[in-house]
């Protein structure tokens, strides 16, 4: 069974459109980036297990809930930066790492160049933000990394997602759910999506 799960409601698919639209400028882009963002958190945050505890209103204790585990979100530089203020905003308290990779243009292999993590991956929730799968080359080396480093729990979270990067997710990392806003339709012969939106980072921070 292939793990992924497509966030669909009209909310965001409203927003993909803004995304997919070429005449979209980094401002717009960026406001859609964060709505969606914001309704992927609140769809992965339905896994996370809660621990229940009492709280005092100012009038009597109830119970109270929070979550049982860290959470660590893990943005892949630099397109993934874009979806860290959404989930900071949902989940406050996460902790942030940072896996700094970039895709060779000709090999679509890509070349890691930073990796920092909060310590305890093993005792955590560890969310790897990355807005595009497409050869699933850089989420792979992303989860190699983390696990590496002891990460367990793992997630992604992208915005759009190719069948070829579902695949090779599905066959490395099989223990890894994927939530995306769309899944399309193929890669082109130059290892972009399609129907996609083009260059993530370059459409969020203006770089084209
Ligand atoms: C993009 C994107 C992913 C990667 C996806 O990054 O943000 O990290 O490509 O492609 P893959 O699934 O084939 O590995 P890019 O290398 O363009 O770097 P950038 O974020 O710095 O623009
Ligand atoms: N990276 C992007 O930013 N866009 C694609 O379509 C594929 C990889």
């Amino acid at each position: 069974m292939k793990k992924i799960i497509v966030v669909d409601n009209p909310l965001v698919k409203r927003d993909v459109t803004i995304l997919r639209d070429k005449e979209t400028d980094p401002n717009g882009f960026r406001l859609a980036l964060d709505r969606v963002s914001h309704s992927i958190a609140i769809e992965i945050s339905k896994s996370f297990d809660l621990t229940e505890f009492v709280v005092e209103t100012p009038l009597e204790k109830t119970k109270g809930y929070k979550f049982s585990k860290q959470v660590i979100l893990v943005p892949v530089l630099r397109a993934g930066l874009s979806m860290v203020s959404s989930f900071l905003e949902m989940i406050p308290d996460a902790k942030v790492g940072h896996i700094g990779l970039q895709r060779d243009e000709k090999t679509l292999k890509p070349i890691d160049y930073y990796y920092k993590a909060p310590k305890n991956l093993d005792e955590s929730i560890t969310i790897v933000l990355d807005p595009m799968l497409a050869t699933g080359g850089s989420a792979v080396a992303s989860f190699n990394s983390l696990k590496q480093k002891g990460a367990k729990k793992c997630i992604l979270a992208c915005l759009i997602a190719a069948p070829e990067g579902v695949e090779k997710m599905n066959n490395e990392h099989p223990d890894i759910q994927i939530y995306t806003a769309a899944l399309d339709r193929q890669l082109n012969s130059v290892g972009y999506i399609l129907p996609g939106l083009g260059d993530a980072g370059d459409r969020n921070f203006g770089t084209l």
